[in-house]
């Protein structure tokens, strides 16, 4: 017999019809009540055995994360709390588990723990419901793409050079580590390397990716990318996966007029798609927000802040604009910052993109034009010779969602900044000669996955939004 999967029976007529059902124990209640989950949907199947029905020795190995396999009438339900259940006819222990020993018991376990366990973590409520979600924004954002004619390049993960200058990286190679082959001079000597030069893994596909921009005009990646950069926070992955659509003949306005649209698509996808998992989540997150004190809650509940963002334009407003906000805001004044903003020309630091966000707009913030000094060499300069056509979207409670930019199309002032920046102009021979065969205006930008799905599920760190964080420390499993 087939099996059938929760999700799909919840949504069936009961007429007495035989089902087979199979997943695994969340609670066994009074000898007679099971909970099973099969990872299709939140929600469980009630199965309920008849009194005597099934021997004490099998009744015994019924616990909680054990694997079942069901057969049974599917019924309109008696109880409260779901609409049908599964009258069993027979049962089918596959895989026991140990109740003394399993991780997993029917309470509530902090996450710090469940990252312990990420093997078994896939298996609360919590988890699953995020990677539902992750799933489907997954496909959305194939979907976004696919329907604006946009078309999917796979991009290389292992690189030669560090053209963006995004982050320290992770080396490859296959040279021994203990005893290397020397070159003359005493340095490692690369040329007898796998590749016969220095790789590392890539910290984001755009340079590859705007050589595809100049040719079939409107392109996307989406693929791992990897920093290895020493930030233990809740915001930072060193593998974590980047969208990167890349355009030619879009200006920074019809980048950001891009950004906005998929950033709304992808919320309101999620909204329409996973109202179960959100529903929970948002109950999830309501319950963690109460232990907080008053002062540190959200004004908005997780489905509201999504509502929001869907219903709202997001600010738009220059970094000359957003310092001056800040040089006159009121935690500046007071010293509240951690950074006192003093003048034109700092970064931002997380604190003063939550407070432009949270505090002042109160929605979600496109900032553009950023000095050229703390951005990267390949955005385009603006005519002041001061700023470029940089911009991050910044969302509530995350900070930086989007980092992009409008790109140097213009092969005097590349080289020039190149060259200004200390950059090896010659691995960079191939992203400068697109600018002098047939160069074209273009933009382009870049969405932290797991930061998306951060702010969707209302999660707080990043390391429960993967399956498998990496971060400092830590590459188990
Ligand atoms: O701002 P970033 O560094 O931009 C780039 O890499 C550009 N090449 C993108 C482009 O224009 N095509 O990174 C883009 C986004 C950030 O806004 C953030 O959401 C996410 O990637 N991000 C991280 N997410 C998790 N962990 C990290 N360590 C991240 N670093 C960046
Ligand atoms: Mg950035």
């Amino acid at each position: 017999m087939k099996r059938v999967k929760i999700k799909e029976l919840l949504a069936t007529p009961p007429t007495g019809q035989v089902v087979k059902i199979q997943g695994w124990v969340r609670t066994f209640r009074n000898n007679q009540f099971i909970a099973l989950n099969d990872g299709s949907t939140i929600q469980n199947m009630q199965a309920v055995v008849a009194l005597a029905s099934i021997d004490d020795a099998t009744l015994k190995r019924i616990t909680t994360g054990a694997c079942l396999s069901i057969q049974g009438e599917l019924i309109a339900s008696l109880g409260k709390g779901q609409s049908v259940e599964v009258k069993v006819t027979e049962l089918e222990i596959l895989g026991d588990c140990d109740a003394e020993k399993f991780p997993l018991q029917p309470k509530k376990h902090s996450l710090e723990f469940l990252r312990e366990i990420a093997h078994l973590r896939s298996r609360t409520n919590t988890i699953s419901a995020v990677m539902r979600v992750r799933h489907a924004m997954a496909f959305a954002i194939h979907r976004f793409f696919n329907e604006r004619g946009f078309y999917y390049i796979h991009t290389p993960i292992i690189t030669g050079s560090d053209a963006e200058g995004a982050g320290d990286m992770f080396r490859v190679t296959t040279l021994d580590g203990k005893n290397p082959p020397l070159d003359e001079n005493g340095h490692i000597n690369h040329k007898e390397d796998f590749f016969g030069r220095e790789t590392n893994l890539t910290v984001s596909g755009q340079l590859e990716g705007e050589t595809y921009a100049l040719a079939l005009s409107e392109i996307y990646t989406f693929g791992p990318t990897f920093r290895a950069e020493n930030s233990n926070t809740a915001r930072h992955l060193a593998e974590f996966w980047m969208i990167e659509p890349e355009m030619a003949f879009y200006d920074i306005h019809d980048n950001m007029q891009l950004a906005t649209d998929l950033l709304q698509y992808l919320v309101r996808y999620a909204l329409d798609n996973c109202s179960d998992d959100l529903e929970f989540l948002n109950k999830r997150a309501q319950e963690e927000e109460a232990t907080k004190p008053q002062e540190q809650r959200s004004e908005l509940s997780l489905l509201e802040r999504l509502k929001f963002v869907v219903e709202n334009d997001f600010q738009k407003l220059s970094y000359t604009e957003a310092i001056e906000i800040l040089k006159n805001s009121t935690p500046n004044k007071k010293k509240k910052f951690q950074y006192v903003v003093e003048e034109w020309g700092v970064d931002l630091q997380s604190e003063h993109e939550r407070y432009l966000v949270e505090k002042h707009f109160k929605k979600p913030v496109i900032l553009y034009n950023y000095p050229k000094n703390i951005k990267a060499f390949y955005m385009r300069q603006n005519e002041d010779d001061k700023t470029v056509a940089a911009m991050d979207v910044l969302f509530p409670g995350i900070g930086e969602i989007i980092g992009g930019s409008q790109r140097e199309e213009r092969h005097d002032r590349l080289l020039k900044r190149i060259q200004e920046m200390n950059l090896p102009e010659k691995e960079l021979w191939w992203y400068l000669e697109l600018r002098k065969f047939g160069s074209a205006p273009h933009s382009g930008f870049g969405l932290g996955f797991e930061r998306l799905i951060l702010f969707v599920t209302g999660m707080t760190n990043i390391r429960d939004v993967i399956p498998f964080p990496r971060f400092p420390k830590s590459a188990e499993f």
